[in-house]
């Protein structure tokens, strides 16, 4: 018999979009203790000082009402950011001891929100990826091989080339493949060394590629990377399950407005933040591995990314509850749609 309830002694989201909404935030800090937070906004956090003012902006978004949360930074890698670039996080960091930014991002170009100016050449980087290993910053990587010559399918399982030259290149460099979708990812995530390991998110663990086109077009499920095959998913929810501390929690929740949802051409992202925790207890309590799902949506995050901040304890009960239509403006992943999990308020 499974308990009917579990404590977390903290929840850890290692990657969402809080964009500038503040509802959105709000959301995320109401059951998580601390998150990575991403930069592709318009315009992009991509030095010091945007690092300093978007995480002041979300404490002040987020308010009183949910402490202790600590957004945790990164900053947008672009093909002309240059080491240097990085020398006035260095400074910040050389003065205050504190580091403002826990990482950088890749986006590949033109694959996904606001990546149009995204990497290419990665091989380019490596100057840049050189110091981040030397300053000890986590490079996240949106792993899907861009350019004409790839299907949109086989972009991920194409990118791991790319990721093993890197990780080998640098094997001080912590490295997480972000929102892994493919069996082929979880085979290479568990062949490479331990500094490198992947984000999943909830969704992927639910959906695969019939439920985002299968009959009809479902926008909220679209997402990039897209959900993929059965054995896909079935590989991804054995890694989330595993006790493998190699692959933890990010919700990749990115809310778009419904209108940019809803209409061709929609915007990719599933918004997860105010349900990913009740989603992922319906998941680990199907395979039976309720217990494990504290480190997977907690210690194991932090433990990766090494970074201390104050905890808030989250409790998940087995109660029915009903997901809203709406967010302030924002549809949420199955909207209207009955879980028997929810946070206990
Ligand atoms: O579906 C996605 N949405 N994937 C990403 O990589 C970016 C994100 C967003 O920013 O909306
Ligand atoms: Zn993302």
């Amino acid at each position: 018999m499974q308990p009917n309830s579990v404590t977390l002694p903290f929840a850890f989201d290692a990657h969402v979009h809080l964009r500038r909404l503040r509802s959105v935030a709000r959301l995320t800090a109401q059951h998580f203790s601390a998150a990575i937070v991403m930069p592709n906004l318009t315009p992009a956090i991509r030095s010091a000082e945007d690092v300093t003012e978007y995480s002041k902006w979300i404490m002040s978004a987020t308010g009183k009402d949910y402490l202790p949360f600590t957004p945790l930074m990164t900053f947008k890698i672009y093909p002309d950011t240059a080491p240097e670039t990085l020398k006035t996080l260095n400074e910040f960091f050389e003065l205050s001891g504190r580091q403002i930014a826990v990482a950088g991002k890749v986006y590949p170009k033109g694959l996904t929100t606001n990546a149009e100016d995204g990497i290419e050449d990665y091989f380019a980087l490596f100057p840049l990826f050189k110091k981040m290993e030397k300053l000890g910053l986590v490079l996240c990587l949106h792993g899907e091989k861009p350019g004409n010559a790839i299907e949109g399918l086989d972009r991920e399982s194409a990118f791991l080339r790319t990721l093993f030259y890197i990780a080998r290149s640098f094997p001080d460099l912590r490295i997480v493949m972000e929102h892994i979708t493919t069996e082929a990812a979880v085979e290479a995530i568990l062949q490479l060394p331990e500094n490198v390991a992947a984000t999943i998110t909830a969704h992927h663990l639910i959906l695969t590629h019939d439920d985002v086109g299968g009959d009809r077009m479902r926008p909220h499920n679209f997402c990039k990377p897209v959900a993929k095959r059965k054995s896909d998913r079935t590989a991804l929810i054995e890694a989330a399950i595993s006790g493998c501390p190699k692959f933890f929690f990010g919700s990749d929740s990115a809310p778009h407005p419904k209108d940019k949802k809803e209409c061709s051409e929609c915007c990719a992202g599933v918004f997860t933040a105010p349900i990913a925790l009740p989603l992922l207890a319906e998941v680990f309590t199907k395979h039976n591995a309720i217990n494990r799902l504290a480190n997977f949506a907690g210690g194991f995050g932090q433990m990766f990314y090494d970074v201390a901040f104050a905890e808030k304890p989250v409790t998940l009960i087995q109660e029915p509850m009903t997901i809203p239509q709406e967010y302030d403006g924002v549809v949420p992943f199955l909207a209207g749609q009955q879980l028997s999990w929810k946070v206990q308020e």
